[in-house]
């Protein structure tokens, strides 16, 4: 594994272990469970095969060797075949501060992913469907990584691969033909359209005739057909605009809403290379991808009728999406449960030979599901996520004004706090984890959520702005004196998560899992109301009052800054 904290490749050069390179050396490094323990820990049971010779006796003699000659080390202990580095205190506290004094929100960014584009496939939410809650994670997990991505200098594009294609919409023209009303749809949008469309399934069990009709006009929808492509323009554009609104109140754009309907003419030179491959097989008139051999079914990419599927729009998007971006990655997040479909048509690249197979990515997630009963999903009855959020923030409003009546601007603080305790919750766990939503939980101020963690940085607000004019009280560097009143536990310990933040983004980016910076936030707000309770900050000594503000406001700065990678506004006030 590559390692991208410039510390650890610091420590790893002070590290001499015959037959073991530095880079291996500096990615053994890791961040103990406590900080007391050290900053960093290298674990010497690798070495003990190579130089014969027990894992603490190794790091005994290790710390001996890089002891004896001058190095950064604050300390370094052998603990239990563990060789523990700690850097010296005032002096990391010294250089964390004046980088996030100097850098602000730039804190933690870096260039190492410069030159390289990350596709990331999110969200692709289906035409004429509602958005409902099971589209929340692909969409609040596709929005932090492409976040993430572009703190690290990466180039992420974002794309909404449409549901847009398939035999729904002659379902659709069907009913709506039968039993639709213009004005009604104008008033409705997608949820009327998705009533009718129930509707066609009720009257189609009765009278299957309906079907053949919603055949041919898809088939007319496929043949450009005028009236046909005018009702299918009109379901998508409709749809189109009601989701534009979640998006917005999420904060998250993409740089393409490319979907299934692109690749309609995109698919045939597909097909024709795996058949001038031989890798298409004829069965029952149906042209299929074999892949017995790999333990998987086939892989059906053209019906006996000669109609393509998803998958066949799925292959055709990996190839487009390799010449247009030429990307260093292209992840897919996407439910769990299409795991065999993307573990097949990683297999038919392979098979067709392109070696950047490898680079495909399908980042899958456990479902969400509601524990509140008013909300739950009744046959036919689909959780919106616009509901979900809306009565988030009625709720969260209510929580505010008990809390603080006179707060100013208590409408836009209640969407804030609501839409992102959702977005909060929805990023909080290992992603491949079946979650419970529950409204009470997710806005307990007093749990690891979004207001938790709001309210936090909003006390660390109130108190710098209680501190008088940052720019003024920052223009001289501090000074060691100074740091040293960050001494302690409470302190140290906010030091050195704060030190990790930028660290932390690239592991979520190596685990395409950003409730690691979930958590971290979760972290660094906990950790700063301890020191808040234990510290006098304005009113302490004179002579530590500017390192110790230099420290909130450092905390303020990344904790803000994780939930803006994360999809969460922070009020100033709460
Ligand atoms: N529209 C699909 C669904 O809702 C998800 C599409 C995911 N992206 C993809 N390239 N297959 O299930």
């Amino acid at each position: 594994m590559q390692t991208t904290d410039p510390r650890k490749s610091e420590i790893a050069s002070y590290v001499n272990v015959d037959g073991v390179s530095r880079e291996e050396i500096a990615s053994l490094l890791m961040l103990p469970p406590d900080t007391s323990m050290g900053d960093y820990a290298l674990p010497c049971f690798r070495f003990a095969k190579t130089l014969r010779k027990a894992p603490a006796l190794i790091a005994e003699e290790l710390k001996k060797d890089i002891l004896s000659r001058p190095n950064p080390f604050a300390a370094v202990e052998a603990v239990n075949g563990y060789l523990n580095f700690k850097f010296d205190r005032a002096a990391e506290a010294g250089k964390v501060l004046s980088d996030v004094l100097k850098r602000g929100a730039e804190y933690g960014s870096s260039d190492e992913g410069a030159g390289k584009t990350v596709c990331i496939d999110y969200s692709s939410i289906n035409i004429a469907k509602p958005f409902h809650i099971g589209h929340l994670s692909s969409t609040v997990i596709g929005a932090a990584l492409y976040r993430m991505y572009r703190k690290r200098g990466y180039n992420p594009v974002g794309i909404n691969h449409l549901g847009d294609w398939g035999t729904q919409f002659g379902k659709l023209i069907v009913a709506y033909k039968r039993w639709g009303d213009e004005e009604k749809l104008k008033k409705g949008g997608v949820t009327y359209l998705t009533e009718i469309y129930v509707r066609f399934h009720t009257e189609a069990e009765e009278d299957p005739a309906l079907e053949d009709e919603a055949r041919a006009w898809f088939k007319r929808i496929e043949d450009g057909d005028k009236e046909a492509l005018r009702l299918y323009d009109l379901f998508k554009s409709l749809t189109l605009e009601e989701v534009g609104k979640v998006y917005k109140r999420l904060g998250i754009e993409f740089d393409s809403y490319n979907g299934e309907a692109f690749y309609n003419d995109k698919m045939a030179p597909v097909i024709e290379r795996l058949e001038a491959l031989n890798l298409i097989t004829v069965s029952d008139g149906a042209k299929i991808v074999d892949l017995k051999e790999w333990g998987m079914s086939p892989c059906l990419l053209v019906k006996a009728d000669g109609a393509t599927l998803y998958a066949t729009r799925d292959l055709a998007a990996a190839f487009y999406r390799k010449r247009t971006y030429d990307f260093y990655k292209s992840l897919y997040v996407v439910a769990y449960q299409q795991n065999l479909h993307f573990k097949q048509l990683f297999k038919v690249i392979e098979l067709m030979g392109e070696e950047w197979y490898r680079d495909l990515v399908h980042v899958p997630f456990g479902m969400v599901s509601l524990e509140d009963g008013t909300m739950s999903t009744r046959k036919g009855k689909v959780v919106w996520l616009k509901d979900v959020l809306d009565k988030a923030v009625e709720k969260a409003a209510l929580v505010i004004r008990e809390k603080n009546e006179n707060l100013v601007n208590a409408e836009a603080v209640s969407e804030m706090v609501g839409v992102g305790s959702v977005v909060f919750f929805a990023l909080s766990n290992n992603r491949i984890k079946d979650i419970t939503f529950s409204y009470d939980k997710v806005l307990n101020f007093d749990g690891e959520t979004a207001p938790y963690v709001q309210y936090t940085n909003a006390r660390a607000v109130s108190l710098l702005k209680k501190a008088g004019d940052l720019g003024e009280m920052f223009k001289e560097p501090l000074t060691e004196t100074e740091l040293k009143g960050l001494e302690g536990k409470e302190g140290e310990e906010l030091v050195s998560l704060l030190s990790r933040f930028g660290q932390t983004v690239s592991e979520a980016l190596e685990k395409y899992e950003p409730s690691v910076v979930t958590r971290y936030a979760i972290e660094l707000a906990k950790a700063f109301n301890r020191y808040y309770l234990t510290t006098r900050i304005l009113n302490g000594e004179p002579s530590v009052r500017r390192a110790r503000i230099a420290l909130v406001y450092a905390v303020h700065t990344v904790l803000e800054e994780a939930l803006r990678l994360i999809g969460v506004k922070a009020p100033e006030e709460m």
